[in-house]
């Protein structure tokens, strides 16, 4: 008998490639994880109409709808559930989660961050890193706890940065590898998942 899969919501804030890549890794027969739905939480995010083409139920909680954080979150929280998700995955989300989201979505919450974390959390990553005189930089798959891109990583990839880099050669160049890295990434997460079933 093959094994359930892992039910997985993917969070966007933009263009939605990460969110892409995840999906089409998914649509294979074998793969331990399937998507069952992406939030935006902005109405423009290119990503949303991608989703759809994809046939992925599309869903868009505007954070500018909301008073404070916790109101955004809590229709996120319920969402998600209504979604049965097992596993979120943050794709260019662009929102900071509040500690009280965080631990309702514990050991649940995966991001991806273009840095080698510990390296350069928050924004401005490529900049910082050739800033620094740093040779190499690249991206993280991790866990989402409450301090911004601190929890464990779970897969990174480097890129080595050349002398004449911008970070916007960086970002382009990067990519690729971010694409390849994630749907690996939520591979090993979600079959360890169905491993403990
Ligand atoms: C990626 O570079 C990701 O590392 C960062 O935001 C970008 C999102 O791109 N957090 P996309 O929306 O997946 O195309």
């Amino acid at each position: 008998m093959t094994a359930k899969k892992i039910k997985t919501a993917i969070l966007i804030s933009g263009r939605g490639s990460n969110m892409v890549a995840l999906a089409k890794a998914a649509q294979d027969e074998t793969y331990p994880a399937e998507i069952v739905g992406v939030v935006s939480n902005r109405p423009g995010a290119a990503g949303l109409k991608k989703a759809q083409a994809l046939n992925i139920p599309t869903a868009v909680i505007d954070h500018k709808a909301y008073t404070s954080r916790e109101a955004f979150e809590q229709d996120l929280h319920k969402h998600l559930t209504s979604l049965e998700a097992e596993l979120v995955c943050c794709a260019g989300f662009m929102r900071v989660l509040t500690p009280g989201f965080v631990a309702k979505w514990k050991d649940r919450l995966l991001n991806i961050h273009p840095s080698l974390l510990p390296k350069y959390k928050g924004l401005n990553t490529h900049q910082r890193a050739i800033d620094a005189g740093d040779s190499e930089t690249g991206c993280s798959v991790h866990w989402v706890t409450e301090d911004l891109d601190a929890g464990a990583v779970i897969a990174q990839s480097a890129v080595k940065i050349a002398s004449d880099d911008t970070a916007e050669l960086l970002a382009t160049r990067l990519l690729p590898v971010e694409l390849a890295l994630y749907p690996k990434a939520l591979n090993k997460v979600a079959a360890q998942i169905q491993k403990t079933r």
